[in-house]
């Protein structure tokens, strides 16, 4: 089995997400918890892009120890020089530089023939590589792109000193055959392939980001971009948690490893929800709150006889700690946080008291209240809550 390596982007196309800015010392407690989760690489930030941004991707290089640091920059002087600028605190800098190689990008956006990327692709990469070792080259909108020419700027760009080539999905276009496909061309027919990596970088316009992902692994890809909880530009990034789970739980498909340590899988993706304030749809896969929670009779009676019956992860694999608290009418207001804390459900100082008054009142009348039951009454509340405060 092959490592995968996995590259974080919650704090850069993460943060692209239409309202998910973090503060710098947010962005600090998510890149020491991506520490925590053993990534191999965070993406910082754009450090061009902004003051806010460039002090993010520092201050991260200073502050992590173990995962390589990057930041991105466009294929240009000014970009290159910032993005080192940013990443050379760190103790493994990486700078990451793309241009795209479609047409309708090359056309509409760059106004560049090919000849032109080839060489500016050419000229970035050396130039990064004055400065680091590692230097990732991505062809944006790679998936719509002409494969031929794809193989020509990843040979030129191994030639100049890349050391990662990412191939993105730019616009969450490409199919998971179609992607086995691409990746198989690229690594048949780029000669200088074995002198770097190949990555993917799945988007999920249509909710294929993660499967893309894993025919990129199978088609021979040893480094995956994404980000918890899948947040980023428009439908999101391919999901951490979907992709590491997936490849842990089918080793027998995807023949490929990571060194994640899973068991800090549910913290991650509760600190990324809590500061950005996007939830966690409850149906979604590994992190939502009913991922670990059977309604029906039958499921439940599956369960309590052998939990393999219904779930195929021990929710313990990935830090879900199931206390044996149960919630009574007596039971205080630290009880119904911590238990909607392990379901879950962050809620706020303002929100919890609400909660507790609407338990009580739910305990006068039933006997018990399930949990999901408990996750239905807290997020009634807090709706109601917003309603009124609005
Ligand atoms: O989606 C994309 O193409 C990107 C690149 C800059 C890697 O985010
Ligand atoms: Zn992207």
């Amino acid at each position: 089995m092959d490592k995968i390596k996995i590259f974080d982007t919650t704090l850069r196309d993460g943060e692209q997400s239409p309202g998910c800015s973090m503060t710098i010392n947010e962005k600090i407690r998510v890149a020491k918890q991506l520490e925590m989760l053993n990534v191999d690489i965070i993406e910082a930030g754009f450090a061009i892009v902004s003051e806010g941004d460039f002090n993010s991707v520092k201050e991260i290089s200073k502050a992590v120890k173990n995962p390589t640091v990057a930041s991105l920059a466009r294929a240009t002087v000014k970009d290159i020089d910032t993005a080192f600028e940013a990443v050379k605190y760190a103790k493994n800098p990486r700078i990451h530089t793309f241009i795209a190689t479609s047409d309708i990008h090359m056309m509409y956006k760059l106004k560049m023939s090919k000849q032109e990327v080839l060489q500016r692709a050419i000229d970035a990469v050396k130039y990064a590589k004055s400065y680091v070792n590692d230097v990732e080259f991505s062809a944006e909108d790679a998936s719509r792109s002409d494969w031929d020419f794809l193989v020509e700027v990843y040979t030129a760009a191994i030639n100049a000193g890349a050391t990662t080539i990412n191939v993105p999905d730019t616009v969450g276009f490409i199919t998971p055959d179609e992607m086995y496909d691409m990746i198989s061309y690229i690594k048949n027919n780029v000669p200088n392939i074995h002198k770097a990596d190949i990555s993917v970088h799945c988007h999920n316009d249509l909710g294929l980001a993660v499967a893309n992902s894993l025919a990129a692994v199978k088609a021979g890809a040893r480094q995956i971009e994404c980000t918890i909880n899948g947040i980023g530009e428009r439908a999101g990034n391919a999901a951490m948690e979907e992709i590491v789970l997936g490849m842990k739980t089918r080793k027998d498909k995807y023949g490929g490893y990571t060194d994640i340590i899973t068991e800090e899988i549910i913290n991650s993706s509760r600190l990324v929800s809590e500061i950005t304030n996007f939830n966690v749809q409850p149906n979604k896969a590994i992190v939502g709150s009913n991922a670990f929670l059977h309604e029906s009779g039958i499921h439940q009676h599956g369960v309590i006889n052998n939990s393999l019956t219904y779930e195929i992860i021990d929710p313990k694999s990935i830090g879900i700690v199931k206390s044996n608290i149960v919630l009574g009418k007596h039971s205080g207001h630290h009880a119904i946080n911590k238990k909607l804390t392990e379901l879950g459900i962050t809620v706020s100082k303002n929100d919890i008291r609400p909660i507790f008054t609407n338990f009580k009142t739910y305990m006068d009348n039933n006997k018990e209240i399930t949990d999901k039951e408990l996750v239905e009454l807290a997020l009634q509340t807090i709706k109601q809550s917003k309603i009124q405060s609005i």
